[in-house]
């Protein structure tokens, strides 16, 4: 019987060329990352940037990250600074974008940026997409792999849901091992948080030497397009609850209800980084097995817990 996921295919050489082959005719393909599954294309192609915004049902006001293998291929996109090559050092490659400004004579097609004259980067550090960035000579812009306000997919299986056969080439790279987007740092002003993420504001801030501003929790929403309904699974969710209502699918962190029926833990050492890195699977977990609710109890607002609270927040959005 043939295999359903026909078009998920393991990393080797031949899936190598056949993928550059693929990018290279402006289609579009589905690749692993360290943070979540991206949906990728070259940033230079009208009609491959065309196709992301068409795959995903994505307003045109919402701008792409592009990807690339190392600084000097940016250089050619965009004006950098001191505080972009701070932070590149220390995190790069690795799960954080900044937004530049973008030079006047850049390749990368416009509405990958919405127009807009600054272009967000990212040097993701999977060694998957590492390996195909350094073998083409454009950058991939690449949204999450999921179509526009659902979750974003942390398994090649996760990225088949969203798209199915509609990709022909989906790359297996395992489970994404921090599982929640990249942190979003706009470094064109003062340098502010714009999504937060595994490298938290302190960690930003100690490479900075400066104190940024508080992303509090009513906080509106800044970047272009970033919706304010997103990562939702689809079905209602309450935040900072405490009240088991005996029906939802209930989601905690800590071990205390390991064995109740319908309560799920994000980690049961109370560790926000795995926490993050559990919650979209939890998040299509629970769809699938039917529930038609979600509470989740309080997410400690400090370190990558506030990267939870950010995403379940919008979640809850309705
Ligand atoms: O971890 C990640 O960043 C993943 C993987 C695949 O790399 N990608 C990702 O892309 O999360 P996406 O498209 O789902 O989210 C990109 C975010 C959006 O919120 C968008 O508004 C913001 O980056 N963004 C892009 N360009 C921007 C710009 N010029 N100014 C401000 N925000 C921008
Ligand atoms: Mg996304």
């Amino acid at each position: 019987m043939k295999n359903s996921y026909s078009n998920i295919f393991s990393f080797n050489k031949k899936i190598i060329k056949k993928t550059i082959k693929t990018l290279n005719n402006s289609d579009v393909i589905g690749l692993p990352t360290e943070t979540v599954y991206g949906l990728g294309g070259n940033a230079y192609s009208k009609k491959s940037i065309k196709k992301i915004f068409q795959f995903k049902g994505r307003p045109k006001s919402n701008p792409l990250i592009i990807h690339y293998f190392n600084i000097n291929n940016a250089l050619k996109d965009v004006i950098i600074n001191k505080n972009f090559i701070k932070l590149y050092k220390k995190f790069c490659p690795g799960p954080i974008t900044f937004i530049l400004n973008r030079k006047n004579n850049s390749k990368i097609y416009p509405l990958a940026c919405a127009n807009l004259n600054t272009v967000a980067i990212r040097f993701p550090k999977h060694n998957i997409i590492r390996s195909l960035l350094k073998k083409i000579d454009y950058p991939l812009a690449m949204p999450s792999a999921n179509k526009s306000s659902n979750v974003s997919p942390i398994n090649s299986k996760d990225v088949f849901e969203e798209f199915g056969k509609k990709l022909k080439i989906i790359i297996d790279g395992g489970k994404c091992k921090i599982g929640i987007e990249s942190t979003v740092i706009d470094l064109t002003y003062y340098p502010k948080i714009l999504r937060p993420g595994i490298i938290d504001k302190e960690m930003i801030e100690t490479v900075l030497r400066i104190k940024l501003k508080n992303t509090s929790k009513n906080e509106k929403i800044k970047s272009p397009g970033m919706l304010k309904k997103h990562y939702s699974p689809g079905i209602p969710i309450m935040i900072n609850q405490s009240n088991y209502d005996g029906k939802s699918a209930f989601i905690y962190l800590g071990k205390k209800y390991i064995k109740k029926k319908n309560f799920f833990s994000l980690s049961k050492k109370f560790n926000l980084n795995e926490a993050a890195s559990n919650l979209y699977k939890v998040f299509r977990m629970i769809k699938k097995k039917g529930y038609k609710k979600i509470q989740i109890s309080k997410i400690p607002y400090k370190g990558s817990g506030i990267a939870i609270n950010d995403r379940i927040k919008r979640a809850s959005k309705s």
